[in-house]
């Protein structure tokens, strides 16, 4: 058995690359996950791109539902239970659906190696005792979008790139003497501890998507500006994914 992860973009079935949409025609099956991250638009996109690009006939398309994460846990076990339960359920789809020189492909969100847990998962199906060979297929990342978005260079010249979480940022605050800060995973506008008069910044929602919200500024100037138009939007559509980046001035 083969798996393919094949990073799909971040929202606009046009960031799928030429070699993503062979590896799509050929898989035998496609796993698509019902509902990515509890939102039915990151489903959405999946099923937009099955439609458009799938053309092999004899490929099917196969959706599950995701076991949730325990919230109650503490992060770290939490995370890892989760990951074992998703495990599970590919070892008991493949199972059902893929025989043993079967092509599988998982479509990624963005790009499987930039926060995303598909990697790691596959470790602990191995450890099941599934067997199987894999490859990866490179999508366009949330942190690309963005940069294409506000047309800026993700470093300056010569210069380093921390990626970070919302959560790190804010526990940690900003690394000493970081140029460049790129942050995901962020429901709580995490710049807004930083001392708004030492950073730019570049903030990007729903990037690819029809609804894409970019703003860039003096973090004195944009911060309060973002944070309103970040509610606003996540009030009107019930969710939101926004990423930024943050430039020392
Ligand atoms: C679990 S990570 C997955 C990242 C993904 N693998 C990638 O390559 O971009 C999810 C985070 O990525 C960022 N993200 C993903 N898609 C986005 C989008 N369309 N617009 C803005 N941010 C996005 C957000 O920070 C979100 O919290």
């Amino acid at each position: 058995m083969h798996l393919v992860l094949i990073g799909i973009g971040t929202g606009d079935p046009e960031h799928m690359t030429v070699q993503g949409i062979r590896a799509l025609n050929a898989a035998d099956l496609v796993l698509v996950p019902r509902k990515g991250a509890g939102k039915d638009d990151l489903a959405g996109l999946r099923r937009e791109i099955c439609a458009r690009y799938l053309e092999n006939p004899d490929t099917r398309v196969v959706e599950f539902d995701l076991p949730v994460r325990d919230a109650a846990s503490p992060y770290r076990a939490g995370v890892e239970d989760w990951h074992r339960a998703i495990a599970a359920t590919y070892r008991d789809l493949l199972g059902r659906h893929a025989g043993a020189g079967s092509r599988v492909a998982l479509l990624i969100w963005g790009d499987p190696s930039l926060y995303d847990s598909t990697l790691r998962i596959l470790g602990h199906l191995r450890g099941m005792g599934v067997g199987f060979e894999y490859s990866v297929v490179p999508g366009i990342t949330s942190l690309q979008a963005l940069a294409a978005g506000h047309r800026v260079a993700l470093n300056a010249i010569g210069g380093e790139i921390r990626i970070t979480t919302g959560r790190r940022l804010r526990e940690e605050g900003p690394p000493e003497g970081e140029a460049t800060l790129l942050v995901v995973l962020d429901g709580d506008c995490a710049f807004q501890t930083l001392d708004p008069g030492s950073w730019e910044i570049c903030w990007g929602a729903y990037l690819g998507m029809p609804e894409e919200m970019l703003i860039a500024g003096p973090l004195a100037e944009v911060g309060e500006k973002i944070v309103a138009a970040r509610a606003a939007a996540q009030a009107a559509r019930g969710w939101i994914m926004d990423t930024y980046l943050l430039r020392r001035r």
